[in-house]
């Protein structure tokens, strides 16, 4: 899934796309939407990604006015790309608009397009 944000994010105007596995909550700050993919492990957000906005606040990082969004694979329940994006929101005073981007299990053709569709959606609101 973040593959194919990644693939629709890119190539739209100048806006350099990023995708990582691994990001310190210092370079948090310097991009100007940050889009997590997340799966769903009892019924929460896995504790790297909460510790990263854990960090992000300790260290006083500001993320506000920054474009946020999340989406990720789920078994039953799905709450995490919501949880996220409520950290976001709530915390972080970022600019969440688009819904979580869910799908079961593994994504589907259909789902790739909706990542790609949700990576070039979010670029293109960077140019403008
Ligand atoms: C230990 C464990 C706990 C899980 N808990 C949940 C859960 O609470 N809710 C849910 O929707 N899916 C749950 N799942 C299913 C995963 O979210 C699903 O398999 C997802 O596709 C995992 O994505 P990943 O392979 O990218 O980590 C759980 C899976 C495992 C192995």
């Amino acid at each position: 899934m973040a593959k194919a944000v990644v693939e629709g994010a890119k190539n739209v105007g100048k806006v350099d796309v990023e995708l990582s596995y691994f990001v310190e909550a210092e370079d948090l700050g310097q991009f100007d939407a940050i889009l997590v993919g997340t799966p769903t492990y009892h019924h929460d957000v896995p504790i790297d990604i909460k510790t990263l906005f854990e960090e992000a606040s300790a260290r006083g990082i500001n993320l506000k006015g920054k474009t946020g969004a999340a989406f990720g694979s789920y078994g039953w329940s799905g709450e995490a790309p919501k949880l996220v994006m409520e950290i976001m929101k709530n915390k972080f005073d970022m600019n969440v608009t688009e819904p979580p981007l869910l799908t079961k299990y593994v994504p589907d053709q259909s789902t790739l397009e909706q990542c790609r569709a949700l990576g070039k959606r979010i670029s293109e609101s960077l140019m403008r």
